[in-house]
């Protein structure tokens, strides 16, 4: 399967392009959606982050008390560390997996932190990047979440810059226009990709 890394810092775009490749049929696999699943009750993650961080960080009623947990991590590198490690191989896994259960031309896999992970290359063929100032992603955000402009600004400072992650770009999307653009600019690189594809797979 020929498969294609989407990434993007946040607000960057990474979403509303997915689901511009999804609407052409493009199967996508989102590894923050596969984070949430693995950390629902039930989920493989959950048992062991609960070992690790304590009842501190759940809910009275068995679930993840996401807020608590982010609090935690972000104030404690060797936390960080700790969920880290939980939670990357068996996403990796759950990547892998659904990749060997698709039957397309190509996937997208959406996984925001590629650039800072250093992991996943291996697996894909193209690295897609999507571009933004970062005065753009601090608005976009803030008006999508409510998230005072401070608090944008940290995760923005936390997360690899954009310098870094065009480094790692087979394709970029600049997002400073329209919807319409964006789409456009989707529709142009969906069939650039099914040509890869068609190369790879006979
Ligand atoms: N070209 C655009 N024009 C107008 N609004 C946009 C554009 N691109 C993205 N947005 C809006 O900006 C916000 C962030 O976009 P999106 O959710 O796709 O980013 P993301 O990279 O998935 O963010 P996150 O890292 O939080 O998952 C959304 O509210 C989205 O509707
Ligand atoms: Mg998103």
């Amino acid at each position: 399967m020929f498969t294609v890394g989407l990434t993007g810092g946040i607000g960057s775009g990474k979403s509303m392009v997915a689901d511009c490749f999804a609407s052409h049929g493009v199967p996508v696999i989102d590894t923050d959606v596969i984070a949430h699943d693995l950390t629902t009750p039930g989920g493989e993650a959950l048992v062991q982050i609960r070992a690790v961080f304590g009842d501190a960080v759940m809910r009275a009623d068995g679930t993840l008390d996401r807020a608590a947990l982010r609090r935690r991590v972000f104030a404690d590198s060797a936390a960080r560390h700790q969920l880290e490690a939980i939670l990357h191989p068996r996403i990796r896994q759950a990547v892998e997996r659904a990749i060997a259960a698709l039957n397309a031309p190509y996937a997208l896999i959406v996984i925001p932190l590629l650039v800072e992970t250093g992991g996943y290359r291996d697996l894909l063929d193209r690295v897609l990047v999507i571009d933004c100032p970062e005065a753009l992603q601090i608005a976009r955000v803030m008006a999508r979440s409510g998230l005072a402009r401070d608090e944008v600004m940290a995760i923005l400072a936390a997360q690899a810059g954009r310098a870094e992650r065009l480094a790692a770009a087979d394709d970029i999307i600049v997002n400073t226009g329209s919807p319409e653009t964006l789409r456009a600019e989707v529709a142009a690189l969906h069939l650039s990709y099914q040509a890869l594809s068609g190369k790879i797979l006979p």
